[in-house]
C-alpha cells in the first residue's frame, strides 16, 4: 500500500503495469439507476474517488452524470466497468461492448475494464481488451471471478496478464490461498461482498463486535481495515451518506497482528453466495443477455 497523495486521503496500491489504484473504493451494485446518480455525487463529495460499476449493473449512465457533476477532474477519478458474457464473435463485440460502456458513461477512457465472468469465449474478449490497453481507451485491464487456475491458465496463454482479480472475499471467504497465488503471478486481489451483504450475521458477529470495541471502530471498519492490511482492494456499497463517511474512516487505526489473527478464524472457506462452477449457475450466467 502507498500513502495517500495530497489530492486525496486514500492510499493507493500500484498495479502491474505502474498503474495506481485507489486501496478503497465505493461500489454500485444493486443501486437503480434513479438511486444511483445521488449515491455517486454523495460518495463523491464524502471523498471516494474510485467507482465499480458494470455493464450488467445497467446503472453505467447515472455514474457518468454524477461525475460529470461532481466537477472533479477526470484523472483524479478511478473508474472501473464490466464486459458481460459476450456471444461470438466476442472480440468485435467486446470492442462495441466497450464503446457502448464508455458513450454511457459520458468518457473517453476508462481506468480499469474487467471480464465480469469465467464464460464464454473469454480468450478472444481478452484480445480485444489487450488491444483496448493498447490504444490508451482503458489504462488497465484484469478480470473477476476468476478461479486461481483458470486466470493462470489465461496468464500462460495470453500477453497481457491481468492487472486484477475482482472475487468474493470476507471474512467468511477470506481466499488467502487465491491471493497467495493472485500475487506470485502481480495480479491484485481486489473484494467483492467485503461484508457479504451482511449475509451470516455479519454486522452483528461477535468476535467482529469485540474487536471493534477495542478501536471504537465498527464490524464494517473492523472489515474494510482487515482487508486493506491484507493489501485488498476493497469497494463497499452503501447508499447511506452516514456509512459512506464511516466505511472511508478506516486509515486511523491499525488492527494487531493479534487481531489479525483473531479474524482469521472465522474463515468458512466457501462462498456466502454461490460457486462460479456450480453447472446451474455456469448455464444461468452464460444464458443472460444485456438489453
Ligand atoms: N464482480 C462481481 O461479480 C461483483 C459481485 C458483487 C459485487 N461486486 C462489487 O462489489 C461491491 C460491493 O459488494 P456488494 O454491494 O455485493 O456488498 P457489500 O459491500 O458486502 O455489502 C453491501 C451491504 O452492506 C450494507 N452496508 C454498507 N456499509 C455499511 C455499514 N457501514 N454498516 C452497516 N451496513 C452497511 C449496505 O446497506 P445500505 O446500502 O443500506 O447502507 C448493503 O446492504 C458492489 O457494489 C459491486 O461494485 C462485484
Amino acid at each position: 500500500m502507498n500513502d495517500s497523495h495530497s489530492s486525496s486521503k486514500i492510499p493507493t496500491v500500484t498495479l502491474n503495469n505502474g498503474v495506481e489504484m485507489p486501496i478503497l473504493g465505493f461500489g454500485v451494485f444493486q443501486v437503480g439507476p434513479e438511486e444511483t446518480e445521488k449515491a455517486v455525487r454523495e460518495a463523491l463529495a464524502a471523498g471516494y474517488r474510485l467507482i465499480d460499476t458494470a455493464a450488467a449493473y445497467g446503472n453505467e449512465e447515472a455514474v457518468g452524470a454524477a461525475i460529470a457533476g461532481s466537477g472533479i477532474p477526470r484523472e483524479e477519478l478511478f473508474v472501473t466497468t464490466k464486459l458481460w458474457v459476450q456471444e461470438r464473435p466476442a472480440e468485435q463485440n467486446t470492442t462495441r461492448a466497450f464503446e457502448d460502456s464508455l458513450r454511457k458513461l459520458g468518457l473517453d477512457y476508462v481506468d480499469l475494464y474487467l471480464i465480469h465472468q469465467p464464460f464464454g469465449d473469454y480468450y478472444a474478449q481478452w484480445r480485444a481488451m489487450e488491444r483496448l490497453a493498447a490504444d490508451g481507451r482503458t489504462r488497465a485491464i484484469g478480470v473477476s471471478n476468476f478461479a486461481s487456475d483458470r486466470i493462470l491458465d489465461l496468464i500462460l496463454n495470453n500477453d497481457v496478464a491481468p492487472a486484477v482479480n475482482q472475487i468474493e472475499t470476507n471474512p467468511f471467504h477470506q481466499r488467502a490461498d487465491d491471493q497467495g497465488i493472485l500475487a506470485s503471478e502481480g495480479v491484485q486481489i481486489e473484494s467483492w461482498g467485503p461484508f457479504a451483504e451482511g449475509k451470516n450475521g455479519l454486522f452483528s458477529n461477535h468476535l467482529l463486535t469485540e474487536v471493534g470495541a477495542g478501536y471504537g471502530k465498527s464490524v464494517a471498519q473492523v472489515v474494510l481495515r482487515w482487508l486493506i492490511q491484507r493489501g485488498v482492494v476493497v469497494i463497499p456499497k452503501t447508499v447511506s451518506p452516514a456509512r459512506m463517511a464511516q466505511n472511508l474512516d478506516v486509515f486511523d487505526f491499525t488492527l494487531t497482528d493479534a487481531d489479525m489473527a483473531k479474524i482469521a478464524t472465522l474463515d468458512e472457506g466457501s462462498t456466502q453466495f454461490f460457486d462460479h462452477r456450480d453447472p446451474d449457475m455456469v448455464r444461468w450466467l452464460s444464458a443472460r443477455r444485456l438489453a
